[in-house]
């Protein structure tokens, strides 16, 4: 049967509704379809971080529920009202919207004050507390929620994953001789749009009470230039962006050096700024890396059965760097970490390598480690180790 007028109008409500944050739930009634009368209730829930639609259908003593993501939710909603639902009654936090059919399938909408101010509680949708703070200004201003503090929709893999960096980072620290810092220097390299720059800062400012000073470096200049303006616009002191490149940084004094998924081997220049600022975490999440692959051997190697698929031989080329990251780290005094930070149904470039300075390492076994490792592999040169001049 063909969508008319108003339920189209009504479906385009949910719609924005859903997007905007103000969806609460939908009850649909009047069952003109085949078979026994049912009711069903629509509510908004999040499934693996990303919002989805549950109907929840009543037939006598049974229930039924389903999960749809918002557009084939709304698909399905188009077929049932009007057709098998005379009666739809959509509530969000603004306002409560009625369509109702007359025997002759003639749809009218009415509108009315809110019922409801809160989606109804579901086991999916239980709050968590999280680190980062949904109604800070300056997510807002980044785009990742509402003016309301409504984390967007398309925006919740990304708050995830902020929330769940920081979330680490502040269980480093409480391990690490920054535990006590009153004004830690931070600087993040290739800083991109400041999520993570933002939302580390703002966690020792506002959360842990400190003064920090940070520096997110960023190689593109009109992110540099945005994230500044909204750094000024809340009135963020002890913030700021800077153009320019990994690999031109000299050491400097800094306590907590980050990169998340800075490109190929900014991540080696990153961590060599750490190092060699005697920085005491270095937290970096690897991005794509094309230095080792090219140097694997194919040929006389115990590997070579492994290597000689292109995408096992990638895979291989990844571990055997960040494993080499690691020992370096280790052979320069860090205790290494190696943590699977969001889940890897977002992201495959999900590691995170995180290191705090230490007095307690084998800096030699680390550094025997690295040259057996290299010699299996068959690489001659990694970026890191040679910056480092071991
Ligand atoms: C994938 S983004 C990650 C941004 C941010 N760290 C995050 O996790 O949200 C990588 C950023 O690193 C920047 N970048 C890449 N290579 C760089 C380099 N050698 N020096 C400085 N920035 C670099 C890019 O311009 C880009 O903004």
């Amino acid at each position: 049967m063909p969508t008319d007028n108003e339920t189209a109008s009504f479906l385009d409500i949910v719609r924005s509704g859903v997007s905007d944050g103000s969806f609460l739930k939908i009850t649909l009634g009047k069952y003109r379809g085949k078979g026994e009368a049912r009711k069903c209730v629509v509510a908004l829930v999040m499934l693996k971080e990303q919002p989805n639609l549950r109907f929840v259908t009543s037939v006598g003593t049974q229930v039924v529920t389903e999960n749809e993501h918002p557009d084939a939710a709304i698909e399905r909603l188009s077929g049932m009202i009007g057709a098998d639902y005379y009666s739809a009654v959509l509530f969000t936090s603004r306002e409560d919207i009625a369509l109702a059919y007359s025997k002759k399938r003639i749809g009218r909408i009415t509108r009315g004050k809110p019922t409801l101010t809160q989606a109804p509680s579901t086991e999916h949708n239980r709050q968590k507390s999280y680190l980062v703070d949904p109604k800070a200004a300056y997510l807002a201003h980044l785009d990742v929620t509402h003016a309301d503090g409504q984390v967007k929709p398309s925006m919740y893999a990304k708050f995830r994953q902020v929330c769940r960096f920081v979330e680490i980072l502040d269980q480093l620290l409480a391990g690490s001789q920054l535990r006590d810092a009153t004004q830690p220097r931070i600087v993040d390299i290739g800083s991109g749009k400041g999520y993570l720059t933002f939302a580390l800062h703002e966690h020792f400012a506002k959360r842990l009470g400190r003064s920090p000073v940070t520096l997110g470096i960023e190689a593109n200049r009109v992110l540099v230039e945005k994230c500044n303006a909204i750094a000024a616009l809340c009135n963020i002191a002890g913030l700021t962006f800077e153009a320019g490149r990994a690999e031109k940084q000299t050491s400097d004094a800094l306590d907590i050096l980050i990169a998340l998924h800075a490109c190929d081997t900014a991540t080696d220049d990153a961590i060599h700024l750490g190092i060699t600022s005697k920085a005491a975490m270095i937290i970096c999440a690897p991005c794509c890396q094309h230095e080792i692959a090219p140097q694997l051997e194919t040929r006389a190697t115990p590997l070579a059965g492994l290597l000689k698929y292109g995408l096992l031989k990638q895979r291989q080329a990844d571990l055997f760097t960040d494993a080499c990251r690691g020992l370096l780290l280790e052979a320069h005094g860090y205790e290494v970490r190696m943590i699977e930070f969001v889940s890897s149904e977002h992201t495959s470039k999900n590691l995170m390598i995180a290191a705090v300075r230490s007095s307690a390492v084998d800096r030699k076994a680390a550094a025997e480690q690295y040259e057996q490792l290299a010699e299996i592999a068959g690489f001659q040169h990694q970026r890191l180790k040679t910056a480092l001049g071991d």
